[in-house]
């Protein structure tokens, strides 16, 4: 990586201290500071724009060089503290996020996000960075080169349209502003109003009326008349977002059909090498992603469930009390529209997954059929445990079927904790070489709902007892 400006003055003022005139030393620092600030530009602009990188990075990390066609970048994985960063939040009456300022201490967290808004603002490349539910791939919304270049990274199907991260109300009045005249207390419909001030900064995905004219790239809302929107709540995605001045469209930051990363390691593994740069802030602390809900039709409808439950929405009360999620093969709920990507392979390991709903732990062996029974053999099985099932029942019952291996994880009982962890560890089971994930099941409450419309998805099997 180029030595960032901050750098500078302290490096000149050693290399310097060599001449005795305070003229000619002036003169020669002078000389010297254009020359390292040109070099440096020079460096920067080219690893901005190279379609090859070769820069080293800096922080604690991975590397991955070029190897193959489709092989393009050294993918760079910056840390982030939080620490470094100070909100100042706008004062009631407004909400906290109306427009809100930050301060950034010079540090590497600051050259990692001065780096980032480079690549957001200069380059069309885009960059993958932490939010609570999972880690995301950010490019301008505004321009359509950087968001093709998100779809291409991911190998996202056309037809699944992005949602817009702010990281203020003023940022996304921005968006739906049509006129200087407009007032700004009838941009955001007043709908949503009571969920912005409970759920916002968080996990929930609004759906909104595109604009006309609209700034948003059409490849953001894949030719549709609304596009999501959702202000996030982890620190270093708003203060991306605050800092490079950008609605990020953003996706769930793996390749197309995996599991999404909760890790920045998650993020290096499916799309090292096909991006520059990844900005690591730890773990996602929600692990499932946001929930996304339109209120633009009646009753409202939870188009895929996430961070915040339904239980939470019907809190809020009023047309909210009412909220429906969204299921195939509801018929009620006929000719409203979806959530495009649900429709999607997601969520996928490789290994084969099967779940179990309301199977104790004593009944897997009986219930199983046979050639269920017969793909067991010799294989190297992960096991996914939740509420009921205990580690020795669940081993013993895949080692009566013949397993070769078994690799036992408990995510915990807890609806947060079975969230947070579920991604992570069918990744790591996956990661382990397991030829099959045998995945105890939850019922559909609280976070419930979320965690088994991800595990429906990832499972190639589900085995259920009535
Ligand atoms: O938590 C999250 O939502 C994460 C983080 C990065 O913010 N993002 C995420 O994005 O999960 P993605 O692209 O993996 O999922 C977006 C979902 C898809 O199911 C998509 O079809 C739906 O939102 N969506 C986007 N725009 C929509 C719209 N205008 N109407 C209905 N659904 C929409
Ligand atoms: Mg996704």
């Amino acid at each position: 990586m180029s030595t960032p400006a901050s750098r500078l003055p302290k490096k000149l003022a050693k290399s310097s201290t060599r001449s005795t005139d305070p003229h000619s030393l002036r003169f020669s620092l002078f000389l010297r500071t254009i020359a390292t600030l040109a070099t440096t530009r020079l460096r920067l602009s080219r690893l901005l724009s190279a379609p090859i990188l070769r820069s080293k990075h800096k922080g604690a990390g991975f590397r991955t060089m070029t190897s193959s066609a489709d092989v393009k970048f050294t993918t760079q994985i910056m840390p982030l503290r939080q620490s470094d960063i100070t909100f100042n939040l706008s004062a009631a009456p407004l909400h906290p996020y109306d427009s809100p300022t930050l301060t950034i201490r010079p540090s590497e967290t600051k050259d990692a996000l001065d780096q980032a808004s480079h690549y957001l603002n200069e380059t069309t490349q885009p960059v993958a960075f932490p939010t609570e539910t999972v880690y995301g791939l950010g490019a301008d919304a505004r321009k359509t080169e950087s968001v093709r270049s998100i779809y291409a990274a991911k190998k996202r199907p056309a037809d699944n349209p992005l949602i817009v991260h702010i990281g203020s109300l003023t940022q996304l009045r921005h968006l739906l502003r049509t006129s200087p005249t407009q007032n700004d207390k009838d941009l955001i419909p007043a709908i949503y109003h009571p969920l912005i001030n409970k759920f916002w900064p968080g996990a929930l995905t609004i759906v909104l009326p595109l604009p006309k004219p609209s700034p948003i790239s059409t490849l953001v809302t894949a030719g549709q008349s609304t596009f999501a929107v959702r202000l996030p709540s982890h620190p270093l995605a708003l203060a991306l977002l605050l800092h490079s001045d950008c609605p990020l469209a953003a996706p769930s930051a793996n390749a197309s059909t995996r599991p999404s990363p909760t890790l920045a390691s998650h993020v290096h593994t499916d799309l090292g090498s096909r991006i520059p740069f990844i900005l690591d802030g730890g773990a996602s602390n929600v692990g499932v992603e946001s929930t996304v809900v339109n209120g633009l039709v009646s009753p409202p409808v939870v188009l895929r469930p996430g961070g915040v439950s339904v239980e939470e929405i019907k809190t809020v009360g009023g047309v909210w009390g009412d909220v429906v999620v969204h299921r195939p093969g509801r018929k009620d709920l006929e000719g409203v529209p979806q959530a495009p990507g649900m429709k999607y392979r997601h969520y996928s390991p490789s290994a084969r997954v099967v779940l179990f709903e309301n199977v104790p732990v004593t009944d897997i062996v009986r219930i199983l059929d046979t050639p269920a029974k017969e793909n067991v053999k010799n294989k190297k099985v992960g096991v996914m445990r939740t509420r009921t099932w205990s580690a020795p029942g669940a081993e013993t019952a895949l080692r009566e079927l013949g397993a070769s291996e078994v690799l036992d994880r408990s995510l915990g009982t807890d609806g947060e904790d079975i969230s947070r962890g579920l991604f992570a560890v069918l990744r790591e089971l996956d990661g382990e070489g397991c030829d099959m994930i045998f995945v105890e099941g939850v019922g559909e409450e609280d976070e419930g709902l979320a965690i088994m419309n991800r595990l429906r998805k990832a499972a190639s099997e589900t085995v259920v007892q009535a």
